[in-house]
């Protein structure tokens, strides 16, 4: 007996197989090519992937929670062949196989019937960190199952909101912006408070949608901000290891919001610090 499991034993079985049986090998092993071909054709797909992707591939393999149809290979239920495509809308590849079990989903949403939503919103669909493979940064209220402080639930699952989303965020936010004697940020009026942020789990941190840097740039012009460098990691120079409060991205790199408020200040500029005595600039330099 061959001691490795794989074509090779499968084969000698069939030999055996074929002893006793008239459907000649030939037959059986055309009955089973779907199979190996299936096999080898979702290691093929893995295998292309982790030139490129290797890492992003390893952390989710690595994850809490992996999800299953990923974690047995079954890439194409999802990715088509052609580089960045998928075989459906995310929103119905994810029904294939949930769709089992709608009542459960239901369930699971606080009542809430989330098909033709887009799954991804929410969800990763390799691994995650989080229970029910939800997105690393997630909102209080979203966590806790507080829907129905934003929502209204119809009996039949359907999803509302209660106000204009604006009004439903300033009613437990109001203090972010401090309209007496403030300046606030022409942004907030120009967009709802949902172009930056998403009400419920995104993968970046504050919430936010978008890289804060391509955000900002959606409509201020890079020339304004070539004044100072962004976007950097600061040397140990740079900032002073005493006196660390200045806000820096999860990745330690000085962004828009290091300097800037993002929804109001009684700062000229929305700066975080003021700049009589260049306050600002001494708490990341040293003052010489
Ligand atoms: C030759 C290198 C290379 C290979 C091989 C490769 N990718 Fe990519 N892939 C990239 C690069 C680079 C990007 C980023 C492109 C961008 O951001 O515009 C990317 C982006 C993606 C995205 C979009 C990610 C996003 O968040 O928008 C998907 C999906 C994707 N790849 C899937 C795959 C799958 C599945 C495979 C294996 C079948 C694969 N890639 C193989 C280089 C590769
Ligand atoms: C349940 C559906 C689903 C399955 C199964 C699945 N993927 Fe994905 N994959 C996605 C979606 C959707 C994206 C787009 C980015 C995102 O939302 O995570 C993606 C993105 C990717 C990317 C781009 C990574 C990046 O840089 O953002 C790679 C690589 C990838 N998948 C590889 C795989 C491999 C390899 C398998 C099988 C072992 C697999 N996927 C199985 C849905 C799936
Ligand atoms: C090939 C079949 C398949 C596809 C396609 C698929 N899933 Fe799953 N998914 C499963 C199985 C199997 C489980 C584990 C059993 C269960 O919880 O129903 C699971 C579990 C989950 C869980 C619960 C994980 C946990 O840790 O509790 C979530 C969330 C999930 N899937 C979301 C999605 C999303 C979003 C998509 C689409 C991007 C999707 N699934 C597509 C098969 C699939
Ligand atoms: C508005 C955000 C949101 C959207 C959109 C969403 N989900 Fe969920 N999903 C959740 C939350 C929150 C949970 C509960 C997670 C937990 O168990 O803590 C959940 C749970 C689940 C679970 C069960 C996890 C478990 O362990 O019980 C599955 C499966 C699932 N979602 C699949 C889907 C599918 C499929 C779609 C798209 C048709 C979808 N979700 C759309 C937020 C969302
Ligand atoms: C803080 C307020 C808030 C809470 C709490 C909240 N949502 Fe939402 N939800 C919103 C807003 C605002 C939108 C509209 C988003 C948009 O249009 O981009 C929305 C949209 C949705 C959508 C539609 C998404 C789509 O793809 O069309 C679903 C589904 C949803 N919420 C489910 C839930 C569930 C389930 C919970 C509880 C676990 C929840 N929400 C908690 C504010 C909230
Ligand atoms: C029921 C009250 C409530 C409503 C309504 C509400 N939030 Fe929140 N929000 C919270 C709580 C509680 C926290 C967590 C505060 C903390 O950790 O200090 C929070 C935190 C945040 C954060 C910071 C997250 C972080 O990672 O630090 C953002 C961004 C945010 N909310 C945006 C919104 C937006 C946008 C809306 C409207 C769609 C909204 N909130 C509506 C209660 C609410
Ligand atoms: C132009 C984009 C933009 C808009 C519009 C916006 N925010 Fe923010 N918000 C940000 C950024 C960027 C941060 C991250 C600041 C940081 O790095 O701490 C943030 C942070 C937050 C935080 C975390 C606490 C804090 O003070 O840093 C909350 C809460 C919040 N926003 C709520 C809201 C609410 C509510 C609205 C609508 C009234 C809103 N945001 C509108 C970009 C925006
Ligand atoms: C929807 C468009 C929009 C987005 C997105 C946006 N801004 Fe603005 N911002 C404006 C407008 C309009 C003004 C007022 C006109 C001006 O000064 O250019 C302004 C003014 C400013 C000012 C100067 C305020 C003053 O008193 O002169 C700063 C600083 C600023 N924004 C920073 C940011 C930062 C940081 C971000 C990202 C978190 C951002 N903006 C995202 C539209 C936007
Ligand atoms: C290290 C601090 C710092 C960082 C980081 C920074 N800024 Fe500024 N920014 C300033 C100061 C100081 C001013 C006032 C300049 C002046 O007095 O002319 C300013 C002015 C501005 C103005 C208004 C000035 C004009 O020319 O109209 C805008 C808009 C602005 N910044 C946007 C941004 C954006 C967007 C980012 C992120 C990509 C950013 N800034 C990053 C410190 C910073
Ligand atoms: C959030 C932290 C932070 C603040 C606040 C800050 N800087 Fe910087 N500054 C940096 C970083 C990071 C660099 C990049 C150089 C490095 O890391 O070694 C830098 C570089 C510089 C440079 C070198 C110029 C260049 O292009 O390389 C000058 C000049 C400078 N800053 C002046 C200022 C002034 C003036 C202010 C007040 C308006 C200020 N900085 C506020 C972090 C900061």
């Amino acid at each position: 007996m061959p001691i490795r499991v794989g074509g090779l034993q499968i084969l000698t079985v069939v030999m055996k197989i074929q002893k006793y049986s008239i459907i000649p090998v030939g037959v059986l092993l055309l009955w089973l090519l779907p199979v190996f071909a299936y096999a080898q054709e979702q290691n093929d797909f893995k295998v292309q992937c982790l030139e490129c992707h290797q890492e992003t591939i390893e952390k989710w393999e690595a994850s809490a929670y992996v999800h299953p149809p990923f974690k047995e290979g079954k890439c194409t239920a999802c990715h088509a062949t052609e580089h960045m495509e998928f075989t459906s809308k995310p929103g119905q590849s994810c029904l294939i196989c949930h769709t089992m079990t709608l009542e459960k989903l239901r369930q699971s949403h606080f009542g809430a019937d989330v098909t033709g939503k887009d799954c991804t919103s929410c969800h990763y669909t390799h691994g995650s960190e989080r229970k029910g493979l939800l997105k690393e940064f997630v909102h209080t209220p979203f966590l806790k199952g507080m829907c129905n402080i934003c929502h209204k639930l119809t009996t039949d699952g359907k999803i509302e909101l209660k106000d204009e989303p604006g009004k439903l965020c300033l009613s437990c936010h109001k203090a972010l912006i401090d309209k007496e004697g403030g300046n606030v940020h022409p942004a907030l009026d120009l967009m709802g408070c949902i172009d930056c942020h998403s009400p419920h789990t995104t993968s970046r941190e504050r919430l936010l949608k978008k890289d804060q840097t391509k955000l900002c740039l959606d409509c201020h012009d890079p020339d304004q901000i070539k004044k100072h460098p962004s976007d950097v990691v600061p040397s140990g120079k740079i900032i002073k290891e005493q006196n660390y409060k200045v806000k820096l991205s999860k990745e330690g790199k000085v962004v828009c919001s290091s300097c800037h408020n993002p929804h109001s200040s009684k700062e000229h500029y929305l700066l975080q610090e003021s700049m009589d005595q260049a306050q600002l600039c001494y708490s990341c330099h040293r003052r010489e």
